[in-house]
């Protein structure tokens, strides 16, 4: 289960989580990539795009800020693929750059209650599936080097990140004696069609050791690392892909 998967780093996720040979129910709040055509892949849903190269993926409507959908997503993945193995929590909005004088209110809850609320719904449902369903499982939260660093105007977005990264490391103890694995990646600045009115326009960018932007396939592949059992050993960790931004 991938939440946010119409557009940018969730749909790579879903993708490359689907070529590696997983059964994926994509969530969105609407099917279709969003505006602005930089999608990879083109106009296509996601769901379309992992059928027509041979995979199975249904696209299920919701919204991680609800709690009925969230349990309706996880039942979904259990009657139409079997069961959840995996759940990677995704869907985050940002609202630009704000100081926190500008910042409203509205703003700073719609950002927690996607950003953060929506995970916590999100591995709450996944955890009691996979609980009840015996045990064994691989959470993995999308956070931001923004829950880690400071970075310029950016209050609620970085607090709810922060968020993602205390509520990963929480879960990972409780529920390690399930074999359930909870970790977070914290991407960099990634080119997505949230991302985008930053584009060359915020000097935190010339500050990346690696000599250029993150894509949505290094964080895809950082998540689908986490997800397989080659990872069997690794949980509460926080992956930075961020081109070496944060060891500075
Ligand atoms: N792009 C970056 O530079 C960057 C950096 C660090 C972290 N992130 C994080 O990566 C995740 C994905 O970001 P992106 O850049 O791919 O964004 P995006 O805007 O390109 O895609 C986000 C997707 O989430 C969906 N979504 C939004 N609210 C939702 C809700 N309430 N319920 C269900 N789906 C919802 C949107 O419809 C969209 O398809 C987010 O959590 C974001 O905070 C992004």
């Amino acid at each position: 289960m991938v939440t946010g998967a119409s557009s940018g780093i969730g749909r790579a996720a879903a993708r490359c989580l689907a070529e590696q040979g997983a059964g994926v129910v994509a969530a969105d709040l609407h099917r279709q990539p969003r505006d602005g055509d930089h999608e990879v892949g083109g106009p296509a849903s996601t769901v379309d795009l992992i059928r027509a190269a041979g995979g199975k993926a249904v696209f299920v409507e919701a919204d991680v800020t609800s709690a009925p959908d969230m349990r309706r997503l996880v039942e979904a993945a259990a009657g139409e693929l079997g069961g959840l193995d995996i759940m990677v929590n995704n869907a985050g909005i940002w609202h630009g750059r704000r100081t926190i004088i500008e910042e409203t209110e509205a703003e700073f809850d719609s950002t927690i209650a996607v950003n953060l609320k929506g995970v916590w719904l999100g591995c709450k449902a996944a955890i009691d599936h996979m609980v009840r369903a015996g045990g064994g499982g691989s959470i993995v939260n999308i956070a931001s080097i923004a829950g880690m660093v400071g970075l310029v105007t950016e209050p609620a977005y970085s607090a709810s990140k922060g968020g993602v990264i205390g509520l990963t490391r929480q879960l990972a103890v409780d529920h390690a004696r399930h074999r359930i694995r909870v970790n977070a990646v914290a991407p960099g600045f990634v080119e997505t069609a949230m991302s985008r009115p930053a584009m060359g326009v915020n000097p935190e960018h010339d500050l990346i050791p690696w000599p250029r932007l993150g894509a949505v396939s290094d964080v895809a592949s950082a998540a689908a690392f986490l997800a397989s059992d080659e990872s069997e050993w690794i949980t509460g960790a926080v992956l930075t892909v961020d081109g070496g931004y944060t060891a500075r």
